[in-house]
């Protein structure tokens, strides 16, 4: 972002200076005086170097999970619906169903076949998390100007993301699970002193996510009233607990082949099919049960303590 300087930040930099009027390529430094002549000449970027535009890029803080299990069809459906453009999806269920897990696969995947498409994570859970999650985007596509303690990152890379010649975008909203943390502050310098104090400043997080031709929001959430603050209600996308073949198949996955099949299926239908409780189930089992107790016995074992722990 191109601004006249008016006033010097501590700790900026005066880069190369040639002729006596124009543009400073390069990073500002210096110090007041020289500026404050600076000043009168120079029409200066604020305290950044002229970056390379960056490539589109998939950047997602989990890795992929080689233990995925392909849930039907439902990776086909989010698929689609998030091809479609302007698209926007929210998949909503109880905790530990495994929301988070296909939103994390469907952006490696998309990632996969649509290279030139940009991916971006964002925390949603608190609104600290979602400024955090912005700055990380602005970071991500190098945005101008976004390390101006003036700038208000929200407006910032919500207008990236309404340019459609920055090309496809993907975001995931990762846990909003709670309406609280949808209310945002201005993320710049003047939002204790704006008129009407911090209250008039806020802005619900729906209004950083311009539509775009070229973007596809994806939200994930325990709480369906929350969902609907940021999608309509025919985007939601109900995630059940695992079927009980997918359910085996974690475990299996987990517990490592040649275990009892009819203890597998027992452990699975106790727990309900729930992915986070297979999961910590079979990692209890691995770390107290070495391969060979996980017979059909020493797994009802397991099962009946650990129902108490998980229900
Ligand atoms: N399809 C899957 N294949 C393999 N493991 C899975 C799958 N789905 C979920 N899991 C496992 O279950 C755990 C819980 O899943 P996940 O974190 O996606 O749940 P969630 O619905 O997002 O829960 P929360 O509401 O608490 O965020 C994951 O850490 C992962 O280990
Ligand atoms: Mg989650």
């Amino acid at each position: 972002m191109a601004s006249n300087v008016t006033a010097i930040p501590m700790g900026i930099e005066l880069g190369p200076i040639s002729g006596n009027s124009g543009t400073v390529a390069g990073y500002i430094s210096g110090n007041a005086q020289l500026i404050g002549s600076v000043t009168e000449t120079y029409n200066i970027q604020y305290n950044e170097r002229l970056e390379t535009p960056p490539s589109p890029s998939c950047d997602i803080p989990f890795c992929r999970d080689p233990d995925f299990v392909d849930r039907g069809t439902l990776l086909d459906e989010i698929h689609e619906k998030c091809s479609t453009p302007a698209s926007r999806i929210a998949l909503v269920g109880f905790g530990g169903v495994g929301k988070s897990q296909l939103a994390i696969e469907h952006c490696y995947r998309t990632a996969d076949r649509s290279p030139e498409t940009w991916v971006f994570w964002v925390h949603a859970s608190n609104a600290a998390r979602v400024e955090q999650g912005y700055r990380a985007i602005a970071d991500q596509v190098k945005l101008a100007g976004r390390k101006d303690p003036q700038a208000d990152i929200f407006e910032l890379v919500s207008s990236w993301l309404r340019n459609e010649k920055n090309g496809k975008w993907l975001l995931v909203l990762d846990n909003a699970d709670d309406a609280v943390s949808l209310s945002l502050q201005a993320s710049n310098g003047h939002k204790i002193q704006a008129s009407g104090g911090d209250r008039a400043r806020q802005r619900h997080l729906a209004s950083y996510l311009p539509p775009s031709k070229n973007g596809a929001v994806m939200v994930t959430s325990r709480t369906r009233s929350t969902a609907l603050e940021l999608v309509e209600d025919p985007d939601i996308l109900t995630i059940e607990p695992m079927g009980i073949i997918g359910a085996q198949s974690l475990l299996r996955k987990k517990l490592g082949e040649g275990i009892d099949n009819d203890g597998i299926a027992e452990l699975a239908t106790a727990l309900e099919f729930m992915p986070l409780a297979l999961v910590q189930a079979a990692a209890y089992i691995r770390q107290r049960a070495p391969r060979c107790s996980t017979t059909r016995e020493a797994v009802f074992e397991e099962t009946t303590k650990l129902r108490t722990l998980f229900f």
